[in-house]
């Protein structure tokens, strides 16, 4: 449904986007993650036929962007940074409006405001000003405009941002309820908020695509080496740092801060799979009392950390993954 290739956008001689290829599958929902200034923002405006790529080419339905770009519009619901909505018109009106712009016919304009007012959940504020709602409903008249013409693919920048916890969730389920009818791609520079929502994650740092998998992939993949468990033990400390130390499978273990007056210990584990019950019964064979046990490994937000860093200082890392983004792109 979409396709990228060796897509390079430079503004004057900076380079916001280099050299960029992924293919997104029709139904899927691939979130774009990365940092301020990664180009996410950048790369859906091409997407979106607004602004020409500086090289390679990129291809919506079937639509190049670069010859095609009414055809691309025409297939695309775009909800920008910052939602194009108009604080001074009602809601159904301004709905009315983008209708009129993006050319859907006279007799279908009330029908088409009615679907989406429902698929949106603001079918009761219909006759407010845009100024008077909520931000978290003033995003979903944002992408009720992006929805109206029933494109296949929606490009959504960014479609939390600002707003509070009870809103991001429902933006979330509402995108969720979107997946299957259309194509969707949203950024972020929260890993959980992506991780939670797309099947698949891009992450671009500086312009370049830096890793794409399953949510759940990037997690495994970047544990082995990193994984962790982490114990609160009340016992003698010199004996348990020796006694964990002797587990099978575990690499080294350190101190962590003390709760509430017992120790706590980190026992690293590498990438051998979950060692909670080895280090449980080491713990308990020796008489001491075991308080806590976590599996660590990486967070999401560790993962990326891990990722871009890897990518300035030119390891090797992301490698096996950059082909997964040009070639596996579709499910
Ligand atoms: N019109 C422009 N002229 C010059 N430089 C630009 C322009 N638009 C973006 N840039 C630069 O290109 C880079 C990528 O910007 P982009 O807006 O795509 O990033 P982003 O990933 O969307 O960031 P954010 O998370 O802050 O929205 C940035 O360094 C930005 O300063
Ligand atoms: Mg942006």
């Amino acid at each position: 449904m979409i396709k990228v290739q060796g897509v390079t956008k430079r503004y004057g001689s900076m380079t916001a986007v280099r050299d960029i290829s992924f293919e997104v599958a029709a139904g899927e929902i691939v979130g774009f993650l990365g940092p301020n200034g990664a180009g996410k923002t950048t790369t859906m405006r091409i997407l979106t036929g607004f602004l020409p790529p500086t090289e390679g080419t990129a291809e919506v339905a079937g639509h190049s962007v670069l010859d095609e770009p009414i055809e691309v519009k025409r297939n695309i619901g775009y909800l920008p940074e910052i939602p194009p909505v108009y604080p001074e018109m009602e809601v159904d009106s301004y709905l009315e409006f983008v209708a009129r712009l993006k050319g859907i016919p006279n007799a279908r304009i009330a029908s088409a405001i009615d679907a989406v007012l429902e698929k949106t959940s603001i079918a009761h504020v219909r006759g407010k000003l845009i100024g008077k709602l909520s931000k978290g409903y003033r995003q979903r008249v944002g992408l009720a405009q992006a929805l109206i013409h029933n494109p296949k693919v929606l490009i959504l920048d960014e479609p939390t941002a600002g707003l509070d916890p009870a809103q991001i969730r429902e933006v979330r389920e509402l995108v969720k309820s979107l997946a299957g009818d259309h194509t969707i791609i949203l950024s972020s520079h929260i890993l959980s908020e992506v991780s939670d929502t797309c099947g698949r994650v891009i992450i671009i740092s500086e312009g370049a695509i830096v890793a794409t998998d399953s949510p759940a992939n990037l997690i495994a993949r970047l544990q082995a080496g990193g994984g962790a468990i982490e114990l609160e033990i009340d016992g003698p400390a010199e004996d348990v740092e020796t006694r964990l130390a002797s587990v099978e499978g575990v690499l080294s273990v350190s101190r962590g801060p003390d709760v509430a007056a017992r120790a706590t210990w980190v026992a690293h584990t590498g990438d051998t799979p979950d060692m909670r019950k080895r280090l449980a019964q080491a713990v308990v064979e020796s008489g001491w009392g075991l308080y806590g046990l976590k599996q660590t490994g990486m967070s999401l937000e560790d993962i990326f950390l891990k990722l871009t860093a890897a990518e300035k200082i030119g390891a090797v890392e992301p490698e096996p993954v950059e082909a997964a983004a040009t070639e596996d792109g579709a499910q």
